[in-house]
């Protein structure tokens, strides 16, 4: 028999390094049938005023993902600031992600400036600050930023996926077109001059590249914000950096450049 310390090691080794709920929940002991238990119906998005765009349910399940995704890139575009765009995402129950998260990752910075960081997902510790890139691989970008003369004050931050996957896995394809259109809302309201986005993820989800970070970092492309078509680089994401400081130097060869648009 196990112990309690074997166990954990087995639970953190899963994927499990957070308690969701402070009683456990025997999901192994069978659902009621449907007659006697009428599922609930799916809501995407709880509104507060102007009425629903799709039904509201108060306890409302996680709906499918394709229209999660339609729901999404209805009601993204419709935020006329970063306010309005938080609390659609805090009321928007379409992404499982956020049931399992413990708050909403939206974003740090300040929303003036002229660039924008977009990372991939929140994790541990981001999870629990509420806050992106406060953990390892945050610090290693305040290091990044501070080589080319950037802090906090200076910079916005925010990830495609703003609520943490369960034990940092994978977002799935779905769950990242289902918060694309929030990101992308997000970036057209911050209205940078210079967008950077880390690591291959965000590159291919919000600069739509094919490659992967290799082949695609470096290099300048336009961005269109919607109103406007900006400058946008992939670069490598702190963490893989922490993993293969080797290409720190080619890192620094792309924050030279960004460096550069921004005097420029
Ligand atoms: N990695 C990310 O992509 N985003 C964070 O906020 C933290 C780690």
């Amino acid at each position: 028999m196990p112990n309690a310390r074997e166990l954990l090691a087995f639970y953190l080794e899963a994927g499990v390094d957070c308690a969701l709920s402070e009683t456990p929940v025997n999901r192994l002991v069978e659902e009621p049938a449907s007659e006697e238990r009428p599922a609930a119906k799916p809501a995407l998005f709880r509104t507060a005023n102007p009425p629903p765009v799709v039904p509201a349910s108060a306890h409302s399940a996680p709906a499918a993902p394709d229209a999660a995704i339609m729901s999404a890139r209805e009601i993204a575009p419709r935020a006329a600031s970063l306010q309005e765009l938080r609390e659609l995402l805090e009321r928007f129950d379409g992404c499982a992600l956020k049931s399992t998260a413990t708050r909403l990752v939206f974003a740090d910075g300040n929303p003036e400036a002229k660039i924008m960081f977009v990372g991939e997902a929140p994790g541990r510790d981001e999870d629990l600050e509420g806050l992106p890139f406060v953990g390892r691989s945050g610090k290693l970008l305040d290091l990044m930023m501070a080589a080319i003369g950037l802090d906090r004050t200076k910079v916005y931050i925010a990830n495609i996926i703003p609520w943490r996957p369960p034990g940092n896995r994978d977002p799935s394809p779905q769950e990242t077109q289902i918060c694309l259109p929030f990101i992308r809302r997000q970036i057209a309201l911050v209205d940078p001059d210079v967008l950077v986005c880390l690591g291959k993820p965000s590159s291919q989800a919000v600069l739509d590249l094919k490659d992967g970070i290799m082949k695609t970092r470096g290099k300048w492309i336009d961005y269109d914000t919607g109103t406007r078509k900006i400058k946008a680089m992939a670069t490598f994401h702190p963490a893989y950096l922490l993993r293969q400081p080797i290409y720190k130097r080619l890192t620094w060869q792309d924050l030279r450049a960004v460096q550069k648009a921004l005097q420029g």
